[in-house]
């Protein structure tokens, strides 16, 4: 097998759903536009040299469906001959779709792809606009079609993960996010066009456009005392809140794989390469434990340590589930080597997106930190687990 160079990875800022930046931004716009910036970004890679792009969306429907993946190439005024898929493994698809895009540069059967992620949780709601569920099936695999919030409750309650626990967690996650945006350390961000809707004096709106450069989910002000008095949103006496889950987010992310031959062909300077994706399932009602199993199946294929590894990124779908996993690997010892920017908790989980964001994000700061070694996983709607290996280039 070849290796598969990663040119760059960018990504969107990530809004609130329903109240952020990119509320009016049509799902289309964000994605073509960071396509088009991983291009630019990338500089000596044309548009045409893009063999395939791999689409990641959780729900592909209404603005976001019709193949998006293929739709996106040709908004981006990308020549008629990229050819475009949508891949969805819900909370993973972003990393599916990098790995899928990584596969066939090193099969030998493209030189240069594009792999990223979309989700405009505004556009279409989680669970999609119109579920419907098999009715004799649904019935024998209930927990198949669980509401992802109980499943972080199961994983609170079978391995207490106390309220106190998560909240803790929700807390730092805020902080880490906060500290980093005023260093500004979120440099895989591209400065996004979005739209916003102006009442004109006559009464009709009228579109504008401004550029929105950060992820306003980020809640400087969280306090551990604030985290407290919020109320269970899924269980009657439950543990999980809107501040110890995973904000609900627009964003688009994109990243560009070459060979070995096409980044000595346009003397590409790769940041790393996608050595290992794997993944694996798990107790559907308890789905934030795959990371758990995804990442111990990962390093024994890449016959690595947890000690191998200088940074992870692993979701924050919810704090109950992160925090379970985080301890299950042995890893509370390393929680300066996790997240280190915040996760979802703070800058949002846009489900099909996530996958291609946490790349952008753990590659950026494995650039700056010089770590050889990063690991990117999360937990998946449906209960399984995916994780991928990355290393950086010298
Ligand atoms: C939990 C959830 C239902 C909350 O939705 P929401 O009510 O729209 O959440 P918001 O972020 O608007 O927060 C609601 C309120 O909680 C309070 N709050 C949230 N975070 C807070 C914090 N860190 N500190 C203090 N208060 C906070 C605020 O009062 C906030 O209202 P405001 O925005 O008007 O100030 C939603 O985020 C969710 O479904 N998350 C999980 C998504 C998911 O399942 N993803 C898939 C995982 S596999």
């Amino acid at each position: 097998m070849r290796d598969a160079y990663i040119a760059t990875s960018v990504r969107t800022p990530g809004c609130r759903r329903g109240k952020g930046a990119l509320k009016d931004t049509r799902p289309e716009d964000l994605l073509s536009f960071i396509m088009k910036a991983a291009v630019e970004k990338a500089g000596k890679i044309e548009p045409k040299e893009i063999d395939d792009v791999m689409i990641g969306c959780s729900f592909p429907e209404a603005e976001q469906g019709l193949n998006i993946g293929r739709l996106a190439t040709q908004i981006a005024g990308f020549p008629v001959t990229v050819s475009g898929a949508t891949v969805n493994r819900f909370c993973s698809s972003g990393l599916e779709a990098i790995a899928l895009a990584s596969l066939r540069v090193m099969a030998g059967w493209s030189e240069v792809t594009m792999g990223g992620g979309l989700e405009s949780m505004t556009y279409v709601p989680m669970g999609g606009n119109l579920p419907r569920p098999h009715p004799e099936h649904s019935r024998v695999h209930a927990n198949l079609y669980a509401s992802m919030g109980i499943t972080a409750e199961n994983v609170a309650n079978r391995y207490n993960v106390t309220r106190e626990d998560q909240d803790e967690f929700a807390y730092h996650s805020q902080m880490k996010a906060a500290k980093a945006q005023k260093e500004g350390l979120f440099t895989e961000i591209v400065p996004t066009p979005a739209a916003r809707y102006v009442l004109q004096d006559n009464g009709t709106y009228k579109k504008e456009t401004f550029i929105q450069d950060f992820d306003d989910g980020v809640r400087a002000t969280t306090t551990k005392e604030g985290l407290a008095k919020l109320r269970a949103v899924f269980a009657v006496n439950g543990s999980v809140t809107a501040g110890n889950s995973s904000q609900t987010t627009d964003g688009a992310a994109a990243t560009i794989i070459a060979s070995g031959e096409a980044v000595k062909k346009y003397g590409l300077k790769p940041i790393a390469k996608l050595k290992m994706y794997t993944t694996v399932g798990c107790e559907p009602d308890e789905m934030g434990v795959g990371p758990r199993y995804a990442i111990p199946k990962l390093l024994d294929l890449a016959g690595m340590k947890t000690s191998d590894i200088g940074l992870w990124e692993i979701n924050e779908a919810f704090a109950s589930q992160a925090l379970y996993c985080i301890r299950e690997l042995g890893l509370v010892d390393s929680m300066d080597k996790i997240n280190i920017n915040g996760g979802a908790v703070a800058l949002g989980h846009p489900l099909g997106c996530t996958g291609a964001k946490l790349c952008a994000t753990l590659l950026a700061n494995m650039q700056r930190k010089g770590v050889k070694y990063g690991v990117e996983s999360m937990c998946i709607g449906g209960g399984m687990g995916a994780a991928a290996l990355f290393e950086l280039c010298d």
